[in-house]
Formats: C-alpha cells, structure tokens, sequence
C-alpha cells in the first residue's frame, strides 16, 4: 500500500478478533507512534499496551473506577467487558509537562497524532483499529489505577486486531468543501 492509498482509504474497524498484532506488527506500530510531530522534541507520550490477561486487568480498571462513583450495575458489567472487543487495546496517555513554549494542548495533539500513526500503520499492515475514548478516559479513578498523574492526559484507547469482516471502504468525503481561501 502506498503512502496516499494509506490516508486515502483509512478507516476503523469496530469489529475486531484475534490475532492481535504480533510482535514484529507491534513494534512498527509504536514506532511509527514516534514520527509524531512533536514540538520541542518532548516525547509526550505513554503507551499502556494490554493484551490477554492484561484486557481483563483493563476491564477491572474500568469497573472498580464506575464502582468508586456509584454507577449502576449495568454500566459497570458493560465496561468490564470493553477492552474484551478487540484482542489488544493500547491506552495512549499525554504525558504533559510544564514547558515555557510548548503549551499542554499542543503536547495532547502530539500523543493525539501517535494515535492515528499507530493506527495507519495497524491498517497499513492489514490489521484494523479503533480509537474510543468515553467518559473513562477522563475518570481520576482510572488514572489512580493505571499509575498515571493528574497532569496526563489519556488521549485515546485504541482497540487493535484483525478485521472480523473485509468492509467496504467508506466514501470519501470532498475536502475542498471544508476549505476557503483567505
Ligand atoms: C479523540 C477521539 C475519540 C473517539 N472516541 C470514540 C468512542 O469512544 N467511540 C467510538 O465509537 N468512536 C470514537 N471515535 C471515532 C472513531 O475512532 C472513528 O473515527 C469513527 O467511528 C469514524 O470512523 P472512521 O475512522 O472509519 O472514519 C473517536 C475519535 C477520536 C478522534
């Protein structure tokens, strides 16, 4: 696949089975996270990588952090089977830091950027991803869980697998219809 057929044609796959990317896939994958554009060079980001036992770690993450605040016992069944929808979730979290130039949105953008290079090159290699987030990837309990800061920022899960189905490739929209000249 070449570099525009890749932004071209991209898409999520909500529906994902095992296998889960393999090892070699894997580090393509975090590596191609690193060409981020990245202000100042900072590396702003931490990717929580689970897969067998750790989904189920995940899942619990996520049910102890709705238990804290008293959901109900329907939301909280529900997202402990969450990461269980695909066979790898990576959790990518902004690592945000102080820095007289570099402004905390723009450090979120960088990790936000990972993201979608981590999922074009899931898709480049024939595997499919989506990026969620939801209210839990905004919830203090989930960040006390997961040892991360309350100066992180938790950009996106991304659920990553094998596409349970080929679908087709989705109309692409025009965008010049969003663009004017100044
Ligand atoms: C920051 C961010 C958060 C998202 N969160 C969710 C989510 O929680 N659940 C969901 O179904 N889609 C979510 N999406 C959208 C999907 O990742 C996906 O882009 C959308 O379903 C459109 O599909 P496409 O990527 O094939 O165009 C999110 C996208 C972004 C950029």
């Amino acid at each position: 696949m070449d570099a525009l057929e890749l932004l071209l044609t991209r898409q999520s796959t909500p529906r994902l089975i095992a296998p889960a990317p393999n090892p070699q896939q894997l580090q393509t994958i975090l590596d191609a996270a690193t060409r981020a554009p990245d202000h100042a060079g900072l590396t702003p980001w931490e990717f929580i990588i689970a897969e067998e036992d750790g989904l189920a770690r995940l899942g619990e993450v996520f049910v102890k952090a709705l238990q804290a605040k008293g959901a109900d016992e329907d939301l909280i069944a529900k997202a402990k089977n969450m990461p269980l929808r695909a066979p790898m979730v990576i959790t990518v979290v902004a690592k945000v830091i102080e820095h007289p130039k570099v402004p905390a949105l723009e450090q979120q953008l960088a990790a936000g950027c990972a993201v979608m290079a981590m999922q074009q090159a899931a898709f480049a290699q024939g595997l499919g991803g989506i990026w969620r987030t939801g209210e839990l990837a905004f919830d203090a309990n989930v960040y006390q869980l997961l040892g991360l800061q309350s100066t992180d920022q938790i950009v996106g899960f991304l659920y990553l697998g094998t596409p349970a189905i080929k679908a087709p490739t989705k109309t692409l929209k025009d965008g010049k219809s969003f663009a004017r000249y100044l």
